[in-house]
């Protein structure tokens, strides 16, 4: 075995686990340079999943470096990354109240608004339309936003209207959005959570500005979601399959309600690959942890020493009321492993990896047919995963009003705000009357009369709002009125 352990590359963390198991007393067996190995190894994985300062700093760790040893100063620890650039307006300017009219549009009846109902859509460009509504001190528990990417394209829809343009350099973008994040922050309640859904263009200097803005502290995830399938990719570069989404809260109390989905057959046989005599499906897990204690969990169970480095996971009474309970798997080498068995009501819970939520790609999903219309059980799961029934979600750049429905769906308030003409089309006519099997748009077939309509609604439609920037309806009257009798 030592000499063996001489040739052999250091083993990962996962095969000291195998190790254990084939090896009769290997605390004995190593050879000295084979403990070394193991124990850079193990503090490798044990730094990774974050011990704590003293574990760092027990006798078996190694600090290679010192990192300040540099020709010119380092800056300090606390300095934050500021983003500096021409135009970068003061937040009391962002913030300042500009009184920018809003109009209410019902049936070809225009109302003065003098409060922003709830459950509606807003036509107008959502700098003034977020302004107002913090000077009306509308407070959201949830903001999604999808803005545009800043990919240098136009879009357009199935229908190929002209959806909306993103075309912005970098620093014009940056600063557009910056402005439009702060006014964000001020429409959240405390406990509130957004989420930044965007492209692999904007992300790093997003994040940056998300720091700056929501406090580095309060950076939850950075999500990778599989947009599509895999295509034909004929570039000298990799195929790009995923988009992203920064999520944040606003504090560190914040609403969350762990979501779960359904594992299929093959990853429950995977993760759980043994069954017992009653037919259970259970697998085995270590019952040590990385970092060593000087405590009950350091010391021997059973006459066991814990693994170099380690301590046991559970005080010698649990890990006693564990084996009385046949809850404890010995090997033949007499290694202790925890049995934790598959119950069939489990849920998974959702990593930072989102594979199950692309968007439309087959012909019988039902959308309404708008660019960059994101898939409708994302928002649900994000809804529910980050707000409860009665809170108001608002979404700035809402497109078609896929969280709007979601919102709805679930039961929740919503504001929906586009400066697009189609984006507002395709909201009122979502929210009117549901959205239609994406094949009819594909095949170029005839929109049905509405009365026939194979629209879908999974409830009964409740009534949204239409809502217009006062300006845009003095200059655009003919085409506003034109979406208000959709
Ligand atoms: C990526 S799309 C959103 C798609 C949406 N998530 C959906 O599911 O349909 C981005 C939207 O931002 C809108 N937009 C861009 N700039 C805006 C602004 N200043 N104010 C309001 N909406 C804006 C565009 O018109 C476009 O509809």
């Amino acid at each position: 075995m030592s000499q063996q352990s001489k040739r052999d590359p250091p083993p990962t963390t996962s095969s000291w686990d195998t190790l254990v198991d084939s090896t009769p007393g290997y605390a004995v067996s190593l050879s000295s340079e084979f403990m070394r190995c193991s124990i850079l190894v193990t503090k490798g994985r044990a730094m990774a999943t974050g011990i704590t300062k003293r574990e760092q700093h027990s006798a078996d760790a190694i600090s290679a470096l010192d990192l300040r040893d540099e020709p010119f100063p380092l800056p300090g620890d606390s300095e934050a990354v500021t983003l500096s650039y021409v135009n970068k307006a003061p937040v009391e300017d962002i913030v300042a109240d500009y009184s920018r009219k809003f109009m209410r549009l019902e049936r070809g009846v225009e109302h003065a608004l003098e409060q922003m109902p709830a459950d509606s859509f807003v036509l107008g460009d959502n700098f003034y339309a977020l302004n107002k509504l913090l000077h009306q001190d509308h407070k959201a528990t949830l903001i999604y936003l999808d803005p545009p990417y800043g990919t240098g394209f136009d879009f357009h829809s199935r229908d190929l209207e002209h959806s909306y343009g993103d075309r912005m350099g970098q620093v014009t973008y940056l600063e557009f959005m910056r402005r439009r994040l702060i006014l964000m922050r001020e429409c959240m309640t405390s406990d509130g959570s957004i989420y930044v859904h965007i492209g692999h263009q904007m992300l790093a200097h997003l994040k940056v500005l998300m720091d700056d803005i929501f406090g580095s502290n309060n950076f939850r995830n950075l999500i990778c979601r599989r947009k599509c399938s895999s295509k034909n990719f004929t570039r000298k570069q990799y195929a790009n399959l995923n988009d992203y989404i920064l999520f944040y809260s606003k504090s560190k109390q914040y609403k969350w309600n762990q979501p779960g989905i359904e594992p299929e057959q093959s990853w429950i046989e995977r993760e759980y690959p043994k069954i017992d005599k009653l037919g259970r499906r259970y697998k085995l897990v270590p019952i040590h942890a990385p970092g060593t204690r000087n405590g009950e969990t350091g010391k021997p169970w059973k006459g066991l020493e814990p693994p170099p480095g380690k301590h046991w996971q559970y005080s010698p009474s649990k890990l006693d009321e564990f084996d009385r309970q046949g809850d404890i798997h010995w090997s033949r080498n007499g290694n202790p492993r925890r049995k934790i068995y598959w119950v069939s009501k489990k849920k998974v819970a959702l990593t930072d990896y989102w594979d199950g939520y692309r968007d439309a790609h087959h012909q019988s999903i039902k959308i309404t047919g708008y660019p960059t219309e994101k898939n409708l059980e994302m928002l649900r799961m994000i809804v529910t995963a980050s707000s409860e029934p009665g809170d108001l979600v608002i979404d700035p750049f809402c497109g078609s009003g896929t969280t709007l429905q979601a919102a709805r769906d679930t039961d929740r308030g919503y504001i929906g705000i586009d400066a697009s003409f189609m984006a507002a089309k395709a909201v009122m006519r979502r929210m009117r009357y549901g959205v239609e099997p994406m094949g009819d748009y594909v095949n170029g077939k005839k929109r049905l009369p509405k009365a026939q309509s194979l629209f879908h609604f999974d409830r009964t439609p409740a009534k949204c709002a239409f809502v217009v920037d006062s300006r845009l309806l003095d200059e655009y009257r003919g085409e506003v009125i034109g979406i208000d009798g959709i």
